[in-house]
């Protein structure tokens, strides 16, 4: 199978899943290609069987560069796509922060009749001015700010890692 995976990363987090999905789909033998976003050209959509488009998440939704790439895309694809963000991967700073992308993800694939593969998120290590950001709007509770900070450079761990790796099996057909 011909893959295409995109990211757009500006600290790493969504490179370093980027990166795992490419080795692991190589081991698999398929015929895999890694893009940064600023090296696809949509051009070269046509070549692949499925595209996996991996983002960081912005103000609770993909970024306007990826919205740009979504728009520039044929329908009728096969897509899959991934999201890191800062806050956690549940509950309500989830719904309230991030779960904006795999909303606009869903829908996008529904309006578009794209053969929609799935979607992962996970949470990802805050650059300083984020994690300001989420100290001062967010998490304002003085104890819930020092349990977040405490875990908040470990993401993706290890157990998101394994689960990236399976949502990866989960989309290629056996
Ligand atoms: C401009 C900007 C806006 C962001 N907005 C959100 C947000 O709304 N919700 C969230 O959970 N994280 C937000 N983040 C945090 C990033 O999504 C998160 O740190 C992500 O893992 C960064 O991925 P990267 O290392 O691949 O760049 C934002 C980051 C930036 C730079």
């Amino acid at each position: 199978m011909k893959i295409g995976i995109i990211y757009y990363s500006r600290t790493g987090n969504t490179k370093k899943l980027a990166e795992i999905a490419f080795d692991l789909l190589k081991g698999m033998l398929h015929e895999v290609s890694l893009f940064s976003i600023e090296n696809f050209s949509p051009e070269n959509e046509q070549q692949f069987d499925l595209l996996i488009i991996g983002s960081y998440c912005d103000s609770n939704n993909y970024p306007k560069k990826v919205h740009e790439l979504f728009a520039s895309l044929t329908k009728n694809k096969h897509l899959a796509s991934f999201v890191t963000h800062s806050t956690y991967s549940s509950g309500p700073y989830y719904q309230a922060w991030a779960a904006g992308s795999e909303t606009f993800y869903d829908s996008y694939c529904s309006e578009n009749n794209v053969v929609n593969k799935g979607y992962f998120h996970c949470q990802g290590k805050p650059s300083r001015a984020i994690s300001l950001f989420i100290r001062s709007a967010i998490i304002k509770d003085k104890g819930e700010w020092k349990e977040f900070k405490a875990d908040m450079n470990n993401h993706p761990n290890e157990q998101e890692i394994v689960a990236f790796k399976a949502f990866i099996h989960s989309i290629i057909p056996a």
